[in-house]
């Protein structure tokens, strides 16, 4: 397949970027349809959401707070380790309030769970997740997400904030890095 970006070579188009437009209207649609009359809190996991993120709550027809949490988790840059640190925690306060965390891919589930026991420490009323790209085979940890833009089945994946070792965050598409 003929590649978007002519100096990169090694992207192959895996969802384009009218797919990932489709998909977005639809989530907001079911959002807005099931938190209609909660107080919802949208907590974006940085840096990987914030594209994600961005166009989301534009397409969503109901009020919502908007808040961003920051985690750093060691390991190499294919592979969680587990080992999760805050860097930029959450400010809004969510006691008794919906959070919906927007994560841009679930692999091992390790940050997520992390993520929630974190957040549930505040007593929020609900914690749910709606992530962009789910990968189920490598889950290590027994979390679902409420609400799930594709299912990531093609390896690696970068663009719409995706990055590998920083890079690709930009592209307007997903993108598999080609071996
Ligand atoms: P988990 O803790 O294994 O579920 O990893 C989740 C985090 O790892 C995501 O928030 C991403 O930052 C990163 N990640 C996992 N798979 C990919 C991928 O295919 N492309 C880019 N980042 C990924
Ligand atoms: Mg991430």
């Amino acid at each position: 397949m003929a590649t978007l970006y002519p100096n990169e070579p090694d992207l192959e188009l895996v969802i384009s970027e009218s797919a990932i437009r489709q998909r977005i209207q639809q989530l907001a649609e079911k959002i807005s349809a099931d938190y209609g009359n909660s107080s919802l809190v949208l907590l974006g996991v940085l840096n990987g959401a914030f594209i994600f993120m961005a166009d989301l709550v534009r397409e969503l027809a109901i009020p919502a707070e908007i808040d961003f949490i920051r985690l750093a988790s060691y390991g190499d840059s294919t592979y969680s380790s587990g080992t999760i640190t805050i860097t930029k925690d959450i400010e809004v306060a969510i006691a008794g309030k919906d959070v919906l965390i927007i994560e841009d891919i679930i692999d091992t589930g390790r940050t997520i769970a992390w993520l929630i026991a974190h957040l549930q420490k505040r007593q929020p009323q609900s914690v749910q997740i709606c992530t962009l790209i789910d990968k189920k085979e490598r889950r290590q940890e027994p979390v679902s997400a409420k609400y799930c833009g594709f299912n990531g089945d093609r390896g690696f994946l970068v663009g719409y904030g995706l990055d590998y070792a920083g890079n690709h965050r930009q592209h307007k598409g997903i993108f598999t890095l080609r071996a």
